[in-house]
Formats: C-alpha cells, sequence, structure tokens
C-alpha cells in the first residue's frame, strides 16, 4: 500500500484539547463558530488512519445539512486517501477503516441503526437530536470486531445551547447531573467560542459581529455558550454564576424553612435559610416520588435532622379532604409531626414574586441576587431554567413537561409567603465567618448528593 499524504490545518488549543480527550462522552463547542464542524472532521479522518479497521459513523440530523457541512468537504480532504461510494455514503480507507455517513430526520430513522456497531459514532450538532435517538446510537456504539487493537468505543459530539436536544445534553455534560448507571468521569465537556477560533476572527469579522449584535437572549447562547437561555425560557434572568453557590455551613441561628410540593408521582421539598440582611439561602433539597404522606413527613423530618424550622410552606389543595378517609393531607402530615402552613396558589401572582426574588442586581463580578441555591440542590437547579412559558397566558409557566413544575411550585409557595430575615447578633456576623463546603461535605453524602 502506498504512503497517503492529506494536508490537514493544525488545531486550535481548544480543538487540540478535544483531540486529546478520552472519555466515553466528549462534547464540544457550546457557541457558533468555534470550529466543531472542523475539528469533527479532522479527529474522524486521524482516527481513520491511525487505527486500521475503525468502524466510524457521523450523524447529522438532516441529509442537507450533512452534504454541505462535510460530504463534500471530506470528499476534497480525502480524494487520495479513500474512496467514496454515493450509494452507502461512506469512506473505505485501504487500511480497513471505514466512515459511513448518516443522517437521521425523524425519530424512527434512527432505528436504521440498531444492530450495527461502531466503534466511534460522532454526533454533529447533537443538540438537534431527541434523547432518545441519542440513546438508540449509544446502543450502536460498541466494538465493532473490525479490528487488531483493543479500543474503548466512545461517542463525540459538537453542540450549541437551543433545540430539541438542549435539555438531556445540558444535564449531562453542563449541569453534570448523572442517574442510573451514568457515571460523572465518563462525560467530558470542552467549551469553545467563536474567539476561540482563529480562521474566523481573522477571515470572518463580520460574522463576528453578527453574534455580537444579536438579541440578548440568542447572544448569551451563541456567542458566549450560555445554557440557561433559551426562546420561551420563563426565568430568563436565572444565571448559574450567580443563583448557584458553594455551599456553606448555615449559621445556626439564621431562621430556616422549609417550602414543599407534594404528589404522589413526586414530593419537592426545599429547606431555606434567610439571612440578617433578607437574603435566601436554598441550601438543602428533597426531591422523590411514590412516597405516602407518613413516609414523606417522616423523611422531611429525618433530613431536618433536629434543625428548627419556622414553618413549613405547602400548596392550599392539601387542605382538600379526601374522599376515602375525611382527612386532609396536611391533617395526615401534622399526625406525623409536619404541621404545614397554606401557601398562596395564585400562579401568576407567585411566579411574579419568585422572579422578584431571582432578580439580578449589580455589575459584572459583583452580580447578585436575593435568592441562591447551593449546587447540590440540582434538581431545581435544571428545571428553574427550564421551565417556558405558558403558550396561552404569557404570565404563567407553561405545565408541560410535568417534570419539571414540582421543584418550581414548591420555590413557587416560598415566594407567595412571607419568610422572615434573621436578628442581627451583637457581635460580627458578616460572611468571613461562613464555614465552606468541604466541612460539612459529609451531611452532603447522607442525602446521596
Ligand atoms: N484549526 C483550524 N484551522 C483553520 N481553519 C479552521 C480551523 N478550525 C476551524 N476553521 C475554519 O473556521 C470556520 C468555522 O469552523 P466550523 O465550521 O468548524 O465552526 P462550527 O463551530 O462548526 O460553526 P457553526 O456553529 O456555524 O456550526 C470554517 O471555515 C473552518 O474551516
Ligand atoms: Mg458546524
Amino acid at each position: 500500500m502506498g504512503e497517503v499524504r492529506i494536508r490537514l490545518d493544525t488545531p486550535y488549543p481548544k480543538q487540540r484539547e478535544f483531540f486529546e480527550a478520552t472519555s466515553r462522552f466528549v462534547a464540544y463547542g457550546g457557541a457558533r463558530g468555534g470550529g466543531k464542524s472542523w475539528a469533527a472532521r479532522v479527529k474522524l479522518i486521524l482516527l481513520a488512519l491511525a487505527h486500521d479497521g475503525i468502524q466510524l459513523l457521523l450523524i447529522r440530523r438532516t441529509l442537507p445539512q450533512l452534504r454541505e457541512n462535510h460530504i463534500l468537504i471530506l470528499q476534497k480532504q480525502l480524494k487520495d486517501a479513500a474512496v467514496y461510494r454515493e450509494s452507502s455514503k461512506e469512506f473505505t480507507f485501504p487500511n480497513g477503516s471505514r466512515l459511513k455517513l448518516g443522517y437521521c430526520d425523524s425519530e424512527q430513522d434512527v432505528l436504521q441503526y440498531q444492530g450495527q456497531a461502531y466503534d466511534v459514532i460522532f454526533m454533529e450538532e447533537a443538540t438537534q437530536f431527541t434523547e432518545f435517538q441519542f440513546q438508540a446510537l449509544t446502543e450502536c456504539n460498541r466494538s465493532s470486531g473490525m479490528m487488531r487493537e483493543n479500543f474503548s468505543p466512545r461517542m463525540y459530539l459538537t453542540c450549541n445551547p437551543g433545540g430539541v436536544g438542549h435539555s438531556w445534553v445540558k444535564r449531562l455534560f453542563i449541569d453534570r447531573n448523572y442517574k442510573n448507571s451514568e457515571r460523572a468521569e465518563d462525560y467530558t465537556f470542552i467549551k469553545s467560542l467563536v474567539y476561540d477560533n482563529a480562521f474566523l476572527m481573522e477571515h470572518s469579522p463580520e460574522y463576528v459581529r453578527v453574534l455580537e449584535n444579536l438579541p440578548e437572549a440568542r447572544k448569551k447562547a451563541m456567542l458566549y455558550g450560555e445554557w440557561e437561555l433559551f426562546e420561551g425560557q420563563y426565568f430568563s434572568e436565572f444565571s448559574r454564576d450567580v443563583h448557584v453557590i458553594e455551599p456553606f455551613v448555615i449559621p445556626s441561628d439564621w431562621r430556616r424553612y422549609v417550602s414543599l410540593d407534594y404528589g404522589l408521582d413526586m414530593l419537592a421539598c426545599y429547606w431555606i435559610a434567610m439571612d440578617t440582611s433578607g437574603n435566601a439561602y436554598v441550601y438543602r433539597e428533597l426531591y422523590e416520588p411514590s412516597l405516602i404522606i407518613s413516609r414523606a413527613a417522616k423523611k422531611i423530618l429525618e433530613m431536618s435532622g433536629g434543625e428548627e424550622i419556622e414553618q413549613y410552606f405547602a400548596p392550599p389543595d392539601l387542605w382538600n379532604r379526601r374522599q376515602d378517609t375525611g382527612k386532609s393531607a396536611a391533617e395526615i402530615f401534622c399526625e406525623n409531626g409536619v404541621l404545614l402552613t397554606k401557601a398562596s396558589n395564585d400562579r401568576v401572582a407567585g411566579w411574579l414574586n419568585l422572579k422578584e426574588w431571582l432578580k439580578v442586581y449589580g455589575e459584572n463580578e459583583e452580580k447578585t441576587s436575593r435568592l441562591k441555591f447551593f449546587r447540590n440542590c440540582l434538581n431545581i437547579i435544571r428545571c428553574l431554567p427550564a421551565i417556558r412559558f405558558d403558550e396561552k397566558n404569557p404570565n404563567d409557566c407553561a405545565v408541560t413537561p410535568h417534570e419539571l413544575t414540582h421543584s418550581c411550585d414548591a420555590m413557587r409557595y416560598f415566594a407567595s409567603s412571607r419568610p422572615i430575615k434573621s436578628d442581627i447578633k451583637a457581635q460580627n456576623d458578616d460572611f468571613a465567618d461562613l464555614i465552606p463546603w468541604e466541612e460539612q461535605e459529609n451531611e452532603l453524602i447522607m442525602y446521596g448528593v
């Protein structure tokens, strides 16, 4: 076999980081123009040449995107190195490596890959795929058996915020909120912005200006790669940098409240401490389905660990009498040691109050808000920025997807109530006294965080 020479440009530092990442799932990008598609193509070529017999799949959502963005360019780049077959849309290399180019327009299109095995799968613009499609593709990402060497199967994703797959990409790579058998060490995210792409900065300053002139919400997503914002987002003020903080040990004399939304499908319950200036810190979360009321109450008391709770805010429907027993849920909570306080259920007023609590003030490094969440409160941090406007009443939040509503409702009951700030102690009570996170690590382990 003769020598194959391909001229490739040099990767920029972020692209190099992407090339060198070895975890099972590697995501790259997060904003427009960071050199994602370039990096995907070059990495594929390097893999095909370096590993004899490797089976590669590059997938985009639609055929025109695939053709424009990749097929035509790869045909040029690989003209001396591989043979392209249009009927099967694949490049075969003399060393037995194969690069298949695919697309899946509809949800079910992904099933055509069922039963096939690819050592490496690239999903370009992963946020345009549904979670179902991602999962179906992960099932095809296994050893093809066509390689002589040992090679652990991997998936690479490129992505921008927004799109039908925004939530699952954000959960896995940005929020890093894992469930079941998912393991944190399997997921790597490498953020790159247009500013990391020297080619565009030099040759297309007008493109950079277009991004810089986008409307604020879209600009944050597409230029700065912020994942909290997208069109239709209700709590557009939510910003991870401002609202999510490292836990600290709550001073023992701060007032503490609990706010909850109860249903058999989900108990969402939050512990909130008030400082002496009236700022609120959500420091603990209980988010669990299928708890009958007595077990829910027991769990809440257990997790309070003897802390003095001023009030437990809950929605008024818990005071409705049940037909079977004649008792209300609030009564059963009370019998089990949790005396609930009825919060208002005026949705719109409650949401607007919550927006006031979340309002960001101050400039640059000084940006802050009156309500903050310890980073261990995973579900509220996930749901609050994800909940959308109701299409019929733009002052209200949508009630679908239902899963997003539990934790937001619980926080709304808090915002609809009147928590009181903590009293100022005689001695100095400033933040320098607060004990940082490490020292209370045990507590978080206890709650399975
Ligand atoms: N290392 C590099 N050397 C030279 N040119 C590069 C390099 N990386 C990217 N480019 C060029 O920069 C331009 C934009 O890159 P690319 O299309 O990969 O960005 P992208 O992040 O996929 O953009 P989009 O968000 O629009 O999909 C392309 O013309 C590409 O060839
Ligand atoms: Mg691209």
